[in-house]
């Protein structure tokens, strides 16, 4: 897992949170007395969850340091948890298990949903969102270049990374032991100045692990040539901005 910039993840913080104002838009629980947001980051969903269900009592659970100083400055009625999602077992069930753009950073899904399932009190809901962004020029571009010889080598972790299943994968796995589910994919259409701010929004995120992985002196070229794929894959509208399309799965499944 990266280690994380809050200042540069943050930097795009309305089109990061959008997902969950969405999520939560369709999550129908008149009032959850307790609530978990499962890698809350810097407190930018969980304070989405505050807006909606402003007396619940709400757990952030996330394993960064520098995202959980964060969360603490926006909430003090929140309680902040360092804890890994993989392993985190608290002694209590919740009316709502809440994850936005968190789970993909950790493996075996196929373990993980049924374990956090089981988190979330009969009639609760567990509601989730990942990015579906696999088949599009942002992550084909990165794979790309992360295949330049003079690094590829290092490379196989980061391209493993992030989880990826399909949407049918997760109906199969949560249908069997919830009551309804309800499974989407939105595509947002992020309006962006230029090609630079799409390098900036995916050095915050996925794009962490491979950096990670290279010299100070290699970032520059290998950033440049992923600059490059955008400037091609993403052409500029009319007035110059440029629209860069992100999809994201969701789903809502009742216990
Ligand atoms: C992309 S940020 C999402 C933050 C926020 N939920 C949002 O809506 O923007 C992903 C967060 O998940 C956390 N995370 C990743 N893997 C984790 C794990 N295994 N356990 C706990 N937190 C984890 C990271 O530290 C990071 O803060």
């Amino acid at each position: 897992m990266p280690q994380w910039d809050n200042d540069l993840y943050y930097r795009f913080r309305a089109q990061r949170t959008q997902p969950a104002h969405d999520l939560v838009a369709r999550i129908d629980l008149p009032a959850p007395a307790d609530i978990v947001d499962l890698g809350c980051g810097g407190g930018n969903s969980t304070s989405v969850l505050r807006g909606r269900w402003p007396d619940a009592s709400i757990v952030g659970v996330d394993s960064s340091e520098a995202m959980l100083t964060e969360a603490r400055g926006t909430d003090g009625q929140t309680r902040w948890l360092k804890a890994d999602i993989a392993t985190w077992q608290p002694q209590r069930r919740f009316d709502l298990v809440f994850s936005n753009a968190a789970l993909q950073w950790i493996p075996d899904h196929a373990t993980l949903l049924p374990r956090l399932f089981t988190l979330v009190r009969p009639r609760g809901i567990l509601a989730v969102q990942l990015p579906d962004h696999y088949e599009s020029a942002l992550y084909r571009v990165l794979l790309d270049v992360s295949h330049d010889p003079r690094w590829s080598s290092r490379m196989d972790e980061p391209r493993r990374s992030l989880t990826r299943n399909s949407l049918s994968f997760y109906y199969d796995v949560l249908r069997g032991s919830s009551e309804e589910i309800e499974i989407w994919k939105t595509e947002y259409h992020h309006e962006l100045e230029d090609h630079q701010d799409i390098l900036t929004f995916h050095r915050g995120s996925g794009m962490r692990p491979y950096l990670e992985r290279l010299s100070e002196e290699e970032v520059p070229a290998f950033e440049q040539r992923v600059l490059e794929g955008y400037r091609e894959a993403f052409p500029r509208q009319a007035n110059g901005c440029v629209l860069f399309p992100f999809r994201r799965l969701f789903f809502l499944a009742r216990a």
